[in-house]
C-alpha cells in the first residue's frame, strides 16, 4: 500500500434499513425479481458443451426459481485452453474492478432477490453480503492500482454457497486485480448469483479469458480445474475436509510450489465469565449462533459459560431465542430463515436426535412446517473435545466451566485444531489479554458478537484446520496472487 488511491478507499455505506424510505426502494427495487427465472451456464471462452439446465429451488419455499446449465469435462478443458492473464496495466485493471463495485451496487434490488431466492438470505444479511463484495472489489483493485511484480497465470476460484456474492467475489477480486486468469467454480447450491456477478464484471470491461464461470459439481469440475498443470495457484473456500482433498490432487498435478490459498470450518468458541454484562452477551450469542441460520464460518459453536451465572444466563438466552422469528427471508420481520438444502437439514436434525436421545437438548425452537428450516437449538456438552465435527447450522453447544480451570479450558479449545473465531464477554482486562494471548486463532472478538470480519479493518482468516492464510481482506492477500518479479540478465 501507499498509493493515495489506497488511502483513500473507504467501505461501502450500504443501507439504512430502520429508515422507512430506504426500505420502500429497496423494496421496489427487489420485487421485479420475486418471480423471475433466471437461466445460468458456464461462460467460457470457447464452445460450450454444457449439460441440459437443471431446476434450482428456493430453500424456504420449495419454489423453482431458476435454471442452471453445468460445465462439463470439455467445458473445463476448453476454459484451460482459452485462460490467458489479464495484461492491461495494473492501474487499468484496478480501473474496470472499481467500475464493477459500482455495477454491482447499481444492481441492488436484483441482487437481493437473489440472495434471499437462490441462498436463503435475510435482508440484513443480503445488504452485509452486498457491502462485504463490494467492498472486497474496491481494497483490492486500490491495493493493485500500482502493482509491478507479475501474476503468477491461472488461478482457480472455488467459493462455497454460504457466501455466494461476497467470496465468490472476493477470490477473483484479488486474483485479478494482480493480474491472473480467474477459472471461477462456484458452489453447486448457488449457481444464478455467481452468474450474474461474473457478467457485471464482465460488462464492467474483465477480458472473458481473463474470468471464466464453470458452475458443476466439486467432485467433477472443481477437481478438473485444481488438478490439472496448467494452474499456478488455487483460491478455495469451504470444508477443511474438501481443502484436504484439493491438497492432494493438486499435489499430484501441478508444479511443485503451486500455492493453495484455503479458507476452511471451525468449531468456534466463546467465553462468558461471571462478570460479564448479561444482556450484552445474550445478545451477542444469539446473533453469533443463530444469525445466517448458523451457517457462517465464524460461527459460534461451542459457549463456555463459567458455572456461577449459568443458570440465568441460559435462561435469558432461552427467553431471547423465543423472540427469534423464522421463515421466509424475503419477509422483512424474518431473524432466521432456512439452511440451504436437504442434506444440510438431514445432518443437523441427526446431530440434534442424537443430543435429545442422550438428555443434552436444552432448547429447540419449532421451525416452520415446509422448506429447510433447522430449528435452532442449544445442547449441552461436557466440553469442546466432545464435538467431532463442525455442524453448520443454528445448533449451539453449551458447557460450563470453574473459575480456577480456565486454562484448562484455553488448552481445551487449542487442542481442538481449528482456530478460526473466538469471542469473549469478560469486564476483567487482565484474563481478557491472559485468555486472547494464549489462544490460537484468526479473529478474536471482546464484548461483542464474532461474526461479520470487515474488509480493510478486519482481515479475515483462521489457523491450524481452518486455513492457511493469508487473510482475505487485509494486505498480505493481495502478494499472494503475484509472482516474484523476473530479473533478465543480458548475455
Ligand atoms: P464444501 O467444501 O462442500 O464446498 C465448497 C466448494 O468446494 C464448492 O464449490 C464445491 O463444489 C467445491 N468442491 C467440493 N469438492 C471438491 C473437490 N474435490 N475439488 C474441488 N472442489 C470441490 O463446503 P460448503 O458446504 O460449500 O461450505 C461450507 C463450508 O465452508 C463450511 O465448512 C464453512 O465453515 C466453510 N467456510 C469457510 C469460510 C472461511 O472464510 N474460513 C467462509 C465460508 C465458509
Ligand atoms: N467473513 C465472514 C464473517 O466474519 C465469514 O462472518
Amino acid at each position: 500500500p501507499g498509493p493515495a488511491l489506497f488511502a483513500d478507499r473507504a467501505n461501502s455505506r450500504g443501507f439504512d434499513l430502520t429508515d422507512a424510505a430506504t426500505l420502500a426502494a429497496i423494496e421496489a427495487a427487489r420485487t421485479p425479481f420475486l418471480d423471475t427465472a433466471p437461466q445460468a451456464a458456464p461462460l467460457i471462452a470457447g464452445p460450450l458443451a454444457a449439460t441440459a439446465p437443471q431446476p434450482l429451488h428456493n430453500p424456504a419455499t420449495g419454489a423453482l426459481i431458476g435454471h442452471a446449465a453445468l460445465a462439463t469435462k470439455a467445458d473445463a478443458e476448453t476454459a484451460l485452453a482459452a485462460a490467458a492473464a489479464w495484461d492491461a496495466p495494473a492501474a487499468e485493471r484496478a480501473e474496470i474492478l472499481t467500475r464493477a463495485a459500482g455495477l454491482y451496487e447499481d444492481h441492488f434490488g436484483e441482487i437481493f432477490a437473489l440472495l434471499a431466492r437462490e441462498a436463503g438470505k435475510t435482508l440484513p444479511d443480503a445488504v452485509a453480503e452486498l457491502r462485504e463484495a463490494v467492498d472486497f472489489l474496491r481494497y483490492y483493485a486500490a491495493q493493485g492500482a500500482t502493482l509491478t511484480a507479475p501474476a503468477r497465470g491461472t488461478i482457480t476460484c472455488i467459493s462455497p454457497w454460504n457466501f455466494p456474492l461476497a467470496i465468490f467475489t472476493g477470490q477473483i477480486a484479488a486474483a485479478l486485480a494482480a493480474g491472473n486468469a480467474v477459472l471461477a467454480k462456484p458452489a453447486e447450491q448457488t449457481p444464478l448469483i455467481a452468474h450474474l456477478a461474473t457478467r457485471l464484471l464482465h460488462q464492467a470491461g474483465v477480458p472473458r479469458t481473463a474470468l471464466q464461470l464453470l458452475p458443476g459439481p466439486g467432485a467433477s469440475i472443481g477437481a478438473a480445474l485444481t488438478a490439472d498443470p496448467r494452474i499456478h495457484g488455487t483460491v478455495f473456500t469451504g470444508s477443511t475436509a474438501t481443502a484436504q482433498a484439493i491438497r492432494t490432487a493438486m499435489a499430484k498435478a501441478t508444479a511443485p510450489g503451486t500455492p493453495l490459498i484455503a479458507e476452511t470450518g471451525g468449531l468456534n468458541a466463546m467465553i462468558v465469565d461471571s462478570t460479564a454484562l448479561p444482556e450484552q452477551a445474550v445478545r451477542d450469542i444469539v446473533a453469533s449462533a443463530f444469525q445466517s441460520a448458523g451457517q457462517r464460518c465464524s460461527a459460534l459453536r461451542c459457549l463456555y459459560v463459567q458455572e456461577d451465572i449459568a443458570a440465568p444466563l441460559l435462561h435469558m438466552l432461552a427467553g431471547a431465542m423465543d423472540e427469534l422469528v423464522l421463515g421466509d427471508p424475503w419477509h422483512l420481520a424474518t431473524d432466521i430463515g432456512p439452511v440451504i438444502d436437504t442434506d444440510a437439514l438431514d445432518k443437523i436434525r441427526a446431530h440434534v436426535a442424537k443430543a435429545r436421545s442422550d438428555g443434552r437438548l436444552i432448547k429447540e425452537l419449532v421451525p416452520p412446517a415446509t422448506g429447510t428450516f433447522a430449528a435452532p437449538a442449544i445442547l449441552r456438552i461436557g466440553g469442546i473435545e466432545d464435538m467431532a465435527e463442525e455442524i453448520f447450522g443454528p445448533i449451539l453447544h453449551v458447557a460450563t466451566f470453574r473459575a480456577t480451570d480456565l486454562q484448562k479450558v484455553v488448552a481445551a479449545i487449542n487442542a481442538s485444531g481449528y482456530g478460526l473465531t473466538f469471542g469473549i464477554h469478560s469486564r476483567i482486562d487482565g484474563r481478557v489479554q491472559e485468555v486472547t494471548a494464549a489462544l490460537q486463532v484468526g479473529n478474536l472478538y471482546v464484548n461483542r458478537n464474532q461474526i461479520g470480519a470487515v474488509v480493510g479493518s478486519q482481515p479475515f482468516g483462521g489457523e491450524g484446520m481452518s486455513g492457511t492464510g493469508p487473510k482475505a481482506g487485509g494486505p498480505d492477500y493481495l502478494p499472494r496472487f503475484t509472482a516474484a518479479p523476473r530479473i533478465e540478465v543480458a548475455a
